[in-house]
């Protein structure tokens, strides 16, 4: 049996509008909440026991995934009174662990999608002896992200911060997000105080001489983190760029949920999700975006890399590149969105009222 823990508890606040009502795990990637993905994904890799650490919004969980039978998995959910940050919280769920003081706990950040072998990592884990084992991903700008450099056996030599200057980029190498832990090395995280893996944890282990491994590879890895990441990642899984077992259909350029209604010449291509119940309009192109359950997308409109709330309503005409619109919320006729833009749940937005064309 290997068991793991799935850290969901964050604000998810880059990705807002999309996480005022969800929680980022929670938020359908391919036509089901991303979680769905990673544990399918956990199953498939041999681990049967899964710890989700909860905090924000964290009554949502269970009742979807209930008791985790319906994915072949034993599913427990513990739920921090306040957040624990990322290292407190695989403290905080450890205690419903069954493993030995030696045995590998897989741990998993809760919004990253990637194609990682989840089996070799535990495998490498296994060889190698390490306290902690991390997966590793090269990034062609590796500026937005703390750097982990490595020496030529893969043991992690320093855990370094945001780079500031060329000088400091000294690797291409990040965390990726996933980790293994020998048991007992989870036990040493303080208790009942918030604790953050990357910045204290791991650099606080490395400095007392603790033996961290990481495996590099360069399979699909993708931080959904943002509205724009979290859309690519979407339309990846329908196109099959990244393989998941939990999406619903087969994959191709479009993916449509049953009951939702689409034109007959509306074109839907690049990845593009419609949800349950959601309506598409005449003439409409949607490409490489998600349009989540019970949206109205009017004739005419063209949605490019973008996301649709739940229950929300594009007018006619209207263009969106690059946007978010929240839950519940209006964009009327002859609109123009793109660049970033994130439209709040239950907003609206009258007609013809932010152009970035100079006609109407
Ligand atoms: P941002 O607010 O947009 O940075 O997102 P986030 O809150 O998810 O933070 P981040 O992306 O750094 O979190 C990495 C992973 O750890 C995600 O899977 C989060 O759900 C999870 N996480 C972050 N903080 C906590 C926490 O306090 N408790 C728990 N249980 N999980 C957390």
């Amino acid at each position: 049996m290997t068991e793991a823990i799935l850290l969901v508890g964050g604000k998810g606040t880059r990705l807002r509008p999309l996480t005022v009502n969800t929680p980022k795990p929670m938020v359908p990637a391919a036509g089901v909440p991303f979680l769905t993905h990673q544990l399918a994904r956990a199953r498939a890799a041999g681990i049967d026991h899964i710890v989700l650490a909860t905090s924000y919004l964290a009554e949502v969980f269970e009742p979807y995934f209930g008791d985790g039978s319906a994915l072949g998995l034993r599913l427990e959910y513990v739920t921090e009174r306040e957040p624990l940050g990322t290292g407190g919280a695989i403290r905080n769920a450890a205690s419903r662990l069954a493993a030995g003081p030696d045995d590998p706990v897989v741990v998993f950040n809760g919004d990253i999608l990637t194609g990682l072998d989840i089996r070799a990592l535990i495998a490498a884990h296994g060889t190698s002896g390490a306290d902690i084992s991390l997966h590793l991903t090269k990034v062609a700008d590796p500026r937005a992200y703390g750097l982990v450099p490595t020496d030529p056996t893969g043991r992690v030599t320093a855990f370094l911060e945001k780079p500031q200057t060329p000088e400091e980029i000294v690797t291409d190498q990040i965390n990726a997000g996933a980790y293994v832990f020998r048991r007992s090395v989870i036990d040493t995280i303080p208790a009942g105080r918030p604790v953050s893996v990357e910045r204290e944890t791991f650099p606080g282990l490395l400095s007392s001489g603790a033996h961290l491994q990481g495996m590099v590879d360069s399979t699909y890895w993708l931080d959904l983190g943002t509205p724009a990441a979290f859309v690519r990642g979407s339309a990846d899984l329908v196109l099959g760029r990244v393989p998941s077992p939990a999406v619903p259909g087969r994959c191709g350029d479009r993916l449509v949920l049953p009951t939702a209604q689409v034109a007959s010449d509306a074109k839907l291509s690049g990845g593009t999700v419609i949800g349950h119940g959601a309506r598409v309009g005449a003439g409409a192109r949607i490409t490489g975006s998600t349009v989540l359950s019970g949206a109205v997308i009017a004739p005419g409109t063209v949605i490019t890399d973008s996301m649709i709330g739940a229950r929300a309503r594009i007018g006619a005409r209207t263009t969106l590149r690059d946007t978010v619109v929240g839950d519940d919320a209006r964009v009327g006729a002859d609109n123009e969105l793109r660049d970033g833009a994130r439209v709040w749940c239950g907003a609206a937005l009258p007609a013809g009222a932010l152009r970035f064309s100079p006609d109407r």
